[in-house]
């Protein structure tokens, strides 16, 4: 406890300030996920995309896992891999969340079919293998997180929409 590395992750009662462009986090182990997680569900809207680009393991499930918990979720989180999207309802989640794994989907045509959009209504997708639903950077709340293994542990780049630019994030 107490790294420099940890020192970057942010609490509620930490002094706030915005997100630069693109920063990169340490993630050395799966409490650090945990705190990560913490941090981003904490200034979440209504509206935003949280997009987690990664290799296979290279940790998207664990950190919507960590995004999910810290918004008041108990119990399971299964990976969507199968189902492509999985709902949590608001309550008891602070806000209602879409939990998507479009690594099966063969074509962004099909996100229709799935709803994707009414699912999205006032509330937050978690979105593993975003390019293969065509990408959300063009969304000012779109939160890009790519993953990255680092040894026994992960990095995190991140690049925040223009709506997370001013929203006191990050210390
Ligand atoms: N920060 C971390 N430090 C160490 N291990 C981690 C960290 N984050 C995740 N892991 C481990 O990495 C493994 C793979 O994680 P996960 O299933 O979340 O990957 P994924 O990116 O969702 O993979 P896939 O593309 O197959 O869905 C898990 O065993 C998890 O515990
Ligand atoms: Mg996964």
């Amino acid at each position: 406890m107490g790294t420099s590395s940890q020192s970057r992750f942010l609490c509620a009662s930490t002094p706030l300030r915005a997100l630069k462009l693109l920063e990169r986090f340490t993630l050395p182990n799966l409490p650090a996920m945990a705190r990560f997680g913490a941090d981003i569900a904490f200034r979440l809207r209504p509206g935003d995309v949280v997009a987690l680009t990664g290799d296979l393991g290279a940790g998207k499930t664990t950190l919507a896992r960590a995004i999910l918990a810290a918004l008041g979720h108990e119990g399971e989180v299964p990976s969507p891999s199968f189902a492509i999207l999985e709902p949590y309802p608001s309550p008891p989640l602070r806000l209602p969340v879409v939990h998507a794994d479009f690594y099966r989907l063969t074509d962004p045509s099909e996100l229709a079919e799935l709803g994707l959009d009414e699912w999205r209504e006032d509330g937050v997708l978690l979105a593993e293998w975003p390019e293969q639903a065509g990408g959300f950077a063009d969304e000012p709340g779109c939160l890009g997180i790519t993953l990255e293994i680092v040894g026994n542990g992960r990095a995190a780049i991140v690049q925040p929409g223009r709506d997370w630019l001013e929203r006191g994030a990050w210390s």
